[in-house]
């Protein structure tokens, strides 16, 4: 029997990526024959970053994984799964404040398409306090992000904020 590829689709709003992102993506990319991170394009909230700028970002910040792709999306996640082919969703855990909302999320995709299973990993525990909308704050206020997120993404936030 030959064993299927694995497909999983990383979904965020990445606004911008964190280094807590990026880790999960390297341990993702270890386990998952591919990985594509999804950009959702309606964000409600006004985002700091355009699509463009995002994906750009993302795509700078994974070149050293050969198995990883980025891409956009829009709409339900469980069609942009099965557009691409993908049986599983990664997400990431940092704490047990994660866990409600993610498992209502799991069990809203598992209900909408009962092939696509929802993995949870967890992020180095340097990471388990880091999150865009902290890091977004923190340099709107001036404060120094240096080591929470790629140094690429610094100097765009710092071009972006002032
Ligand atoms: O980085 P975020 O903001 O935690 O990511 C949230 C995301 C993009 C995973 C979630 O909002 C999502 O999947 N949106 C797509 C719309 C959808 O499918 N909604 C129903 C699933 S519960």
């Amino acid at each position: 029997m030959v064993a299927q590829r694995v497909i999983a689709v990383y979904p965020g709003s990445f606004d911008p990526i964190t280094n807590g992102h990026l880790d999960l993506i390297e341990r993702g990319s270890k386990i998952f024959d591919e990985l594509i991170v999804a950009i959702l394009r309606n964000l409600g909230k006004d985002p700091l970053f355009s699509v463009g700028e995002r994906l750009e970002m993302v795509r700078e910040a994974t070149q050293h994984c050969p198995n990883v792709a980025v891409d956009s999306f829009d709409g339900l996640l469980v069609d942009y799964a099965a557009l691409r082919q993908a049986r599983v969703i990664l997400r990431g855990i940092r704490a047990v404040s994660d866990f409600e909302n993610e498992m209502t999320m799991a069990l809203m995709n598992r209900k909408l398409d009962s092939n696509l299973e929802t993995v949870f990993m967890m992020p180095a525990v340097a990471y388990t306090f880091l999150s865009s909308r902290l890091v977004r704050e923190v340099v709107r206020l001036g404060g120094d992000v240096r080591g929470l997120v790629p140094p690429l993404v610094e100097a765009r936030l710092r071009a972006k904020v002032g």
